[in-house]
């Protein structure tokens, strides 16, 4: 084996690899994906078998902790993340500093970076218990935090957590929930919610994830971290897709309209792309969009909904996989495709599914700050260059310059 750290001490050489397409920046326990072959697994287990059978719960607990818990554990995690779940109170004015109209994700990277200012303890992160505090604390408070976000930007008062529900139910409540009325949970959008939490949970050195061990590799504090890891998260190429997949599709409106965007998307002096479409480590069908699909016909089944969304989904995507272009370019849909049809179903406007993603993804960035932070090898994240600026030359005074 090679090590590449002795390798570059002696030799001064580098790679030179824009978008880090085939360099590898960690080693990580956490979670295994076969681009090829569609595979996706966390601590081992299948994604398919995760969200069919598993809570969001068991699986966070399985991200932090690498195996999963038995009932007593599973019961004291869950409790844990409850006790955590409220902001401090001068967060709620914090929030009344931004617009009304404020995109979700602006307000989620500004609120997650302040929590850095409320818990000073989650400084020393070289204590693993105080890790192991900041990480629950942050799982627990990203649904208050996107809940709050939402009622900000609909005029509506915030709703306190009430932790008899669930994780995903408490969730639901503080967002759809008014004060003056008892809200019922509906169990099939709390499981369908469940799962697209877990669908997100985490997908190894994605640029969110690599931005927050970028930011935590130097001792950052890990609200401050996270919040990198939202900012990132929000870009159109990656968690903002989701929205933008349903812009899309709403544009695209009806099945006779599909073959002109499929042109455009294959037209090289067009900048439009089909959103929610290729990835850049899956060359197969991502494994989470396959859960996804299936969910979403479960939702409106069961909801009674009628999206001709939805059918424009799947006959673009079938038009789509029997195009060469797509098929010689191996694109596929990914998860984003048909997450935004069914978060619409469930009452979400598009500005809030980015900030759903980065509520389920914080587990995984936490998760593999953790595993980083833990690592005795660990150095700060520093990539080098290939510099193609001008070579030295000497200063001239501002009165000589032409
Ligand atoms: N529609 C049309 N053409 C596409 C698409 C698309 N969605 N995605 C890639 N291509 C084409 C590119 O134009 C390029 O063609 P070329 O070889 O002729 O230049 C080729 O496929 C390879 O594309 P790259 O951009 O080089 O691939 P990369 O791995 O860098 O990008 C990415 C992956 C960013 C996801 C890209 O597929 C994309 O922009 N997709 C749409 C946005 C999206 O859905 N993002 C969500 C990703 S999943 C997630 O973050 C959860």
């Amino acid at each position: 084996v090679i090590d590449i750290r002795k390798l570059y001490a002696q030799t001064g050489m580098f790679t030179y690899d824009p978008g880090f397409t085939s360099t590898a920046s960690c080693d990580s326990a956490i979670t295994y994906i076969d681009g090829d072959e569609g595979v996706l697994l966390h601590r081992g287990y299948p994604i398919g078998q995760l969200a069919e059978q598993s809570s969001f719960m068991e699986v966070s607990y399985l991200l932090l902790n690498g195996e999963l818990p038995n009932k007593a554990e599973l019961d004291k995690f869950s409790y844990t993340i409850s006790r955590h779940t409220m902001l401090h109170e001068q967060l709620a004015t914090f929030y009344r500093g931004f617009r009304r109209d404020a995109h979700p994700m602006a307000i989620m990277c500004g609120v997650v970076g302040a929590l850095s200012a409320f818990y000073h303890d989650s400084a020393d992160i070289t204590d693993p218990q105080q890790r192991m505090i900041a990480s629950h604390r942050l799982i627990a408070k990203m649904p208050t935090i996107a809940a709050m976000a939402y009622k900000y930007s609909i005029g509506q008062p915030f709703l306190y957590p009430d932790n008899s529900l669930s994780y995903t139910g408490n969730f639901l409540r503080m967002t759809f929930g008014v004060p003056a009325e008892p809200y019922v949970v509906n169990p099939i959008v709390e499981k369908a919610m469940d799962r697209i939490f877990i669908l997100h949970a985490d997908h190894e050195q994605n640029a969110s994830t690599s931005t927050v061990r970028l930011a935590g590799s130097s001792g950052a504090n890990p609200f401050a971290c996270i919040a990198a890891g939202i900012a990132c998260l929000w870009g159109p190429a990656h968690g903002g897709a989701n929205e933008a997949a349903l812009n899309m599709l709403r544009e695209i409106g009806t099945p006779d309209r599909i073959p002109e965007y499929i042109a455009r998307a294959k037209d090289k002096n067009d900048p439009f792309r089909l959103m929610g479409f290729g990835h850049r480590v899956y060359k197969n069908y991502d494994p989470r969009a396959t859960v996804m699909q299936q969910t979403v016909r479960e939702v409106l089944g069961e909801l009674g909904v009628t999206d001709p969304v939805f059918d424009v989904a799947i006959q673009l995507e079938e038009m789509a996989l029997s195009d060469p272009y797509f098929i010689e370019k191996k694109l596929f849909p990914n998860v984003d495709f048909y997450s935004g049809v069914i978060l619409s179903a469930i009452g979400f406007p598009t500005t809030m599914f980015t900030a759903l993603f980065a509520l389920a993804r914080t587990v995984g960035w936490v998760a593999q700050w953790n595993e980083m932070i833990g690592d005795p090898e660990q150095k700060i994240g520093r990539p080098r260059q290939l510099y193609t600026g001008p070579t030295q030359r000497d200063y001239v005074g501002l009165d000589a310059r032409s």
